[in-house]
């Protein structure tokens, strides 16, 4: 779906955002996003860019996890939306988490300094230590364009984690049947609620985005694990698709 309208979107529904979150994935979403932070391990001084972050859902959630762990990482959580990051710097406050997680504007798909619109954010090659993107990618215009993106700011041997919905297709898994009713009127609601794709071509994607540096140098994402997971509800059938990545030079 184009950029434009899913900014309208979400433009229309920050406000029921979080309700509407844990009604259709009743409650599990956060236990997934729990599961991006432990699979994706950091040391204290970290930075860590989570894109798509919306209202800071999932960064609050990794901020917990890590400090569980030890480690005091600061996350940079992006979006293009500022109702989703006005009531996501608002949630930030509530959990007093304002010197580790910055909300700021800027385009997964487009990072690149003096390349953005004066409004939005730039990043420099190499600087976070990892990114994660959790139940983001399903609304991006061009979701291979953001992971190059990703793959370029974060610095070589960084860590990247990946997990969003899948609606399930025949032969994708085998414990999921596909049932073309259900999954259709699914997927006309999560577009109409979160401008959501099903974006059956996710680990193709992630695998085949690469970048150079300046020195002509190329990266890709070496595939650490991936796995679709069936939700744990039989009736409700939706594929959670995990990804977890490594940034390494082509030819290492
Ligand atoms: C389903 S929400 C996910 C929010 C968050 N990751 C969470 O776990 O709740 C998807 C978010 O992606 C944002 N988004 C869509 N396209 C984007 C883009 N090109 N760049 C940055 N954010 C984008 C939307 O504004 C929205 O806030």
């Amino acid at each position: 779906m184009n950029s434009n309208h899913v900014n309208d979107i979400y433009s229309r529904r920050a406000i029921c955002y979080h309700f509407t979150h844990k009604l259709i994935f009743r409650g599990w979403d956060l236990s997934w996003r729990q599961t991006a932070a432990w699979l994706c391990p950091v040391e204290t001084g970290d930075r860590v860019i989570d894109i798509c972050a919306g209202q800071g859902h999932s960064a609050i959630e990794y901020i917990k996890v890590w400090r569980y762990l030890g480690a005091d990482v600061t996350i940079t959580g992006i979006d293009s939306n500022e109702r989703m990051l006005d009531a996501g710097k608002r949630r930030v406050r509530r959990y007093g988490l304002e010197n580790s997680v910055f909300l700021e504007k800027a385009d997964a798909m487009n990072m690149k300094p003096g390349y953005v619109p004066k409004d939005m954010k730039a990043y420099q090659d190499d600087c976070f230590d990892a990114a994660l993107c959790v139940f983001g990618a399903g609304g991006l215009e061009n979701p291979k364009q953001a992971f190059c993106e990703m793959l370029r700011i974060i610095k070589p041997g960084g860590r990247i984690v990946i997990i969003d919905a899948l609606l399930p297709t025949p032969g994708l898994h085998t414990t999921l049947k596909h049932v073309s009713f259900w999954n259709d009127f699914r997927l006309a609601m999560m577009k109409h609620l979160w401008g959501w794709e099903n974006h059956n071509s996710l680990f193709v994607d992630i695998e085949n985005s690469s970048c150079a540096d300046a020195y002509g140098a190329h990266f890709y994402f070496e595939t650490i694990s991936k796995a679709l997971c069936p939700e744990p509800i039989p009736v409700l059938k939706k594929a959670i698709a995990v990804y977890v990545g490594v940034k390494t030079k082509l030819g290492n």
